[in-house]
């Protein structure tokens, strides 16, 4: 299974997979979680806020009318797994699912597109170079590059140093009207320190690692009608009964999210 994934080298993937209780994970990710958990203490539950709403988000878009799905920083298969909620309320939807982690890539063949090979399929590749993603044979094999696409970036782009608006608009100048993109990304916004102390633990492991501001994720959805409530902490995207969230709750999840359509 581990083929030739160095062992020594944390991986964002499998850190993850740790603050999610997970067991696929290896002696460095373990310690760097260690020391992200130190910095940031409340990441845990913030990974687990993060995943519902992928699940919202993803049903959002099946009900929209969404049949085919493009998921960017898949991270190791975690139940239920973004094509098991398009497909509850969408059976025809079909699931391109993307990562650079080749662990990923081992885990997700297994799990994923073996029990679903002509709905499923995973290609191994980075969100830096949209066109290779695009242009794969695999993608191209499921997807109707000429029909709506959903395309989801989810606890993603805080692991892209690059200029993030120029990804983005590669997607969706390929992508079809009526697409969507759903985003969800960690902010410094709302603990700063905290944030600033996690994303060094990244970087001096030579992982990239950025946190950004609300204006900047904002920008990401130019062009786009930006569907309600906006650009907003996850745990506040069509909840019921948000306001009663306190305000001290975005300082321990410390992520935005939004959903666009591309008109
Ligand atoms: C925190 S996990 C998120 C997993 C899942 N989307 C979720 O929200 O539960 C981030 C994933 O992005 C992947 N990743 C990081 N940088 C990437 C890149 N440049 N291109 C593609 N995938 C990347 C990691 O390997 C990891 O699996």
């Amino acid at each position: 299974m581990d083929g030739d994934v160095p062992l020594d080298q944390p991986h964002t993937s499998r850190i993850y997979d740790y603050f999610l209780g997970g067991k696929d994970n290896y002696e460095a990710d373990r310690i760097a979680a260690e020391e992200i958990l130190k910095a940031w203490p409340d990441i845990r539950v913030a990974a687990r806020v993060n995943r519902q709403f992928m699940h919202r988000s993803t049903r959002f878009l099946a009900e929209a009318g969404i049949r085919q799905f493009l998921d960017i920083g898949t991270g190791i298969p975690t139940e239920p797994n973004l094509h098991q909620i398009a497909q509850q309320s969408a059976p025809d939807a079909r699931v391109v699912y993307v990562d650079n982690d080749p662990l990923v890539l081992a885990h997700a063949r297994a799990l994923m597109a073996a029990t679903a090979p002509e709905t499923v399929t995973y290609i191994q590749g980075d969100v830096t170079d949209p066109n290779s993603i695009l242009r794969a044979p695999e993608l191209g094999r499921l997807l109707d590059l000429n029909q709506p696409v959903g395309l989801s970036m989810i606890a993603l782009l805080h692991f892209v140093e690059a200029d993030v608006n120029k990804i983005i608009s590669t997607f969706l100048d390929t992508l079809a009207p009526g697409s969507y993109l759903a985003i969800c990304i960690i902010t410094g916004d709302f603990a700063p320190e905290q944030l600033a102390a996690a994303q060094d633990v990244y970087r001096v492991r030579r992982m990239p690692a950025q946190i950004r501001k609300r204006d900047e994720v904002l920008s990401w959805f130019e062009g786009l009608e930006l569907v309600e409530p906006g650009v907003v902490p996850p745990h506040r995207w069509r909840v019921e009964q948000a306001d009663e969230i306190p305000a001290s709750f975005d300082a321990k999840i410390n992520c935005y999210c939004g959903v666009g359509r591309k008109p």
